[in-house]
């Protein structure tokens, strides 16, 4: 795992993945996805942690030459606070049908799993043709619930991390790297 420890001190987050890294990588996953043949895409992306993500990843598999359709599922299990509670709540529910679907689930971080495993089944139950997962970041963490990511763009070190549309608290969501703090 290459980590770039370039400290950026007016934010007090130092950077773990710069925007330049992940926009060289979201071209291979592009490249990656497309080559799974799913036809008729329809991207899930979770919020709100995936927005900055399924942005520019829609925007790279398009250059890939896909054109998906995109819809949004919010979920919560983290509230305020960096632990999970373990339980995984629909927030905002899809506006689309998933049945008979080819779907790529998108999201920011695998962590416990239990959110990407909730969206899994969820889809499953509604009758979706085949589901893939996608995430930024695996972290290397014994899962709590049996799934691992289709396709993810980097490993992540076993710690929060903000930026590039993660948050704490609502904050650190505008930056433009993947980071870990340094200072409150
Ligand atoms: P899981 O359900 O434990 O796998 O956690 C996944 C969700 O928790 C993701 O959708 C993220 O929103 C959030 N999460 C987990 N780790 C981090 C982190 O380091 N930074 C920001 N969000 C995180
Ligand atoms: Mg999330």
């Amino acid at each position: 795992m290459t980590v770039d420890a370039t400290t950026t001190s007016d934010s007090g987050v130092e950077v773990v993945y710069s925007d330049d890294e992940i926009a060289r990588r979201l071209e291979d996953l592009a490249q990656e996805i497309k080559s799974a043949g799913l036809r008729n895409l329809l991207v899930v992306a979770i919020l709100k942690g995936s927005f900055v993500f399924a942005a520019d990843l829609i925007r790279a598999l398009h250059r890939a030459g896909l054109s998906p359709e995109v819809d949004f599922l919010t979920l919560s299990s983290y509230k305020k606070s960096k632990t999970s509670s373990g339980r995984v709540e629909i927030l905002r529910d899809l506006d689309l049908s998933v049945e008979g679907r080819n779907v790529l689930i998108v999201d920011d971080v695998l962590d416990s799993g239990r959110t990407l495993a909730f969206a899994k089944d969820l889809l499953s139950a509604r009758g979706a043709t085949a589901i893939r997962t996608c995430v930024l970041l695996e972290k290397q963490v014994p899962r709590a619930v049996d799934v691992e990511a289709d396709y993810a763009a980097f490993e992540c070190p076993d710690e929060f991390v903000v930026g590039y549309g993660m948050d704490v608290a609502h904050r650190y969501r505008e930056l433009p790297f993947v980071g870990r703090i340094t200072k409150h």
